[in-house]
């Protein structure tokens, strides 16, 4: 039944794109941009491979006869629809800044070869390594995880808990955030078309039609997992065909939409294209609408006062209500690494200056707001312990109305005299003052933090150890919610009760993005510590999804075991340490350009102040 409605949806859709594609005439860029939605159907439907538009290979991709997607988007065509923006007025730059920016000129095209060069011999390193025993295991254990689309390898299924046959619920599908980590560890040892097969694949499912009673979420937006399901060729019980079968959060626990999906989507086709040289890949049409797609999602413009973005609770790896609704600091590392890659793949023609310049100011009003708002330390707490409320005035300094009597008991025994953190969430009158890990991670990783807040975050982790690691690395969060509020927040979930699960339960997968921020930070000791402590327990423990218990002494309650990101994280945190130089495949630097000119036209000496300048002294003290 689900397979003939599956079937019936895609003739169907085809049929409409077509008819509606070859009745427009795209003249002005809104005809196209409204019909980007319908030739991204179309690209979806009309393309029967996977394979690059570019290669000549017996077998490759070739555009249908007539593929009217491909015609509206010739070269001459008129570009995507980006958020309209202003012409910025001319501001003078920045000296200081602009000195420090503008290094030696240096061909862009000759520093990507040698850093090609530099990966390529970096995965020669990863493979003349010597493999431990539980390294062995694992490898093996992920290739029997890998799921098979049309004869071709196209991700990782979450768990192969033997176990659990029978209550699979969706741990058989193939979840884009979840296979990160996988295809991090292919990368790495050089196997790449999983990866290829993956980006292109999950690229048609962005535009699959998808309602939740009736109502359709955006275009842009990328499933949180996927399944191969064999259905019966036209009714006929002798013939099948496979087809992916995604879950936009339509079937998932709770409805959560994935609004991470489409930011790790990005991040991990930049990490493909560094490592392979293979850049024909993102220059791919269909590949740059799917990325204009993802960001014409997340810059929209709404009701939002800042420049985080706003999204409802489980919208990431935390996927069940957990309090993290409204500007949770996950949401807003992935999306600025996110909006990072993406300015470096988005091809430079007349119509993407517009989207570019709209990239910069949201990057460098989010990085301002995260650094200034979310950032605590024994110096910050005690300025918000001694906060005045209720100011109206634009220059207030408690904008955000906190009272401080919101400041948790804990916080002011465990917060150490060196080091700090990004808070969890932030809304008007309310801070959510829980460490998790995730954000902070990967606010190292993508240069979110500025240079001091990442020393400091590393700082904390390692004072902080017994809590944060302990006996297992790591802590999704910190603490967890217990008594009332755990009633309250999480609804009385009995998989997040606490110290479990995603409240303050222990992750092994987030090892990989652990040990990402301690290679960026120079301090490749620290997660060295983390790996050698586990690799024997966590083999030994047949590779469990979660640990659970204050000090994660426990293999979690409901705990998958067989969990592919555990087995993935690990394999691709061993050859980072191994081969650090590869980290740089999913890294950003500092942009110090972007503290240059602002749209804004605020001067120093204006009553409101310009928030870039702001940024720019939170990077040079
Ligand atoms: C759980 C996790 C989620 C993960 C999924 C599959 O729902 O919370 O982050 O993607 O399992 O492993």
């Amino acid at each position: 039944m689900a397979a003939a409605a599956i079937s019936h949806l895609r003739r169907g859709a085809q049929r409409h794109a077509l008819l509606y594609l070859s009745r427009r005439h795209f003249s002005s860029p809104s005809s196209l941009a409204a019909a980007a939605p319908l030739a991204a159907a179309a690209r979806r439907l009309l393309s029967t491979s996977v394979e690059s538009g570019t290669s000549s290979k017996a077998g490759s991709y070739k555009p249908p006869p007539l593929d009217p997607f491909r015609a509206a988007l010739a070269p001459a065509s008129p570009p995507l629809e980006s958020p309209p923006l202003e012409e910025p007025p001319a501001t003078p730059p920045l000296p200081e800044v602009a000195s420090a920016a503008a290094g030696p000129e240096q061909d862009p095209v000759v520093l990507q070869n040698e850093q090609l060069e530099g990966l390529k011999a970096g995965l020669e390193a990863v493979r003349s390594r010597e493999e431990s025993p539980e390294e062995k295991e694992a490898w093996w254990l992920l290739n029997r995880a890998v799921v098979n689309y049309c004869g071709s390898a196209v991700g990782t299924v979450a768990a192969n808990d033997p176990s659990t046959a029978n209550h699979m619920l969706n741990y058989d599908q193939i979840f884009i955030r979840d296979f990160v980590p996988s295809a991090i560890a292919f990368l790495l040892r050089g196997e790449s078309d999983i990866v290829k097969n993956f980006l292109l694949h999950t690229l048609q499912l962005q535009s699959w039609e998808k309602t939740v009673d009736c109502y359709s979420p955006g275009q842009g937006l990328m499933p949180a997992s996927f399944k191969v399901r064999s259905v019966p060729l036209d009714g006929n019980n002798e013939a099948f065909e496979e087809v992916l079968d995604p879950d936009f959060g339509e079937s998932a626990i709770g409805r959560v939409a994935p609004v991470d999906s489409g930011l790790w989507w990005i991040i991990l086709l930049r990490a493909y294209g560094k490592i392979t040289g293979d850049y024909a890949l993102q220059e791919r049409v269909d590949v740059q609408t799917g990325i204009r797609l993802i960001l014409n999602l997340c810059l929209t413009d709404g009701f939002d006062m800042f420049p985080t973005l706003l999204v409802t609770d489980g919208s990431c790896m935390i996927d069940r209500r957990m309090g993290i609704h409204g500007h949770p600091l996950e949401i807003q590392a992935l999306f600025y690494s996110a909006l990072r890659c993406a300015r470096e793949m988005v091809s430079t023609d007349d119509g993407s200056k517009n989207l570019i310049r709209v990239i910069n100011n949201r990057l460098s009003a989010l990085s301002f707001h995260i650094r200034e708002y979310y950032w605590v330390d024994m110096k910050k707490i005690n300025e918000i312990y001694r906060y005045k409320t209720e100011e109206y005035s634009h220059d207030a300094i408690n904008k955000f109305n906190i009272y401080p009597e919101q400041i948790p008991s804990w916080l002011a025994d465990w917060i150490p005299d060196k080091g700090g953190y990004l808070i969890g969430n932030l809304q008007p009158a309310h801070m959510d003052f829980r460490f998790f890990s995730l954000g902070n991670l990967w606010a190292i990783v993508s240069s979110l933090a500025t240079q001091k807040q990442a020393e400091g975050i590393l700082n904390l982790i390692e004072t902080k150890w017994d809590d944060i690691v302990a006996n297992m690395p790591l802590k999704i969060c910190y603490p967890a919610l217990e008594y009332e509020e755990w009633r309250i927040i999480t609804g009385c979930d009995p998989k997040n009760t606490p110290w479990s699960y995603h409240n303050g339960g222990s992750w092994p997968t987030l090892l990989w993005q652990f040990t990402l921020a301690c290679i960026k930070m120079g301090r490749p000791d620290l997660a060295r510590r983390a790996v050698e402590a586990v690799e024997k327990r966590l083999s030994d423990d047949k590779w469990p999804e979660y640990y659970d218990t204050r000090t994660g002494r426990f293999i979690g309650k409901q705990s998958r075991l067989y969990q592919t990101w555990t087995i993935a994280g690990f394999l691709s945190s061993k050859m980072l340490l191994d081969c650090p130089e590869m980290a740089s495949i999913l890294i950003c630097d500092e942009d110090l350009e972007l503290l240059e000119g602002c749209a804004c036209g605020l001067s120093n000496s204006a009553r409101i102040k310009c928030s870039r300048r702001a940024a720019r002294s939170q990077v040079l003290v």
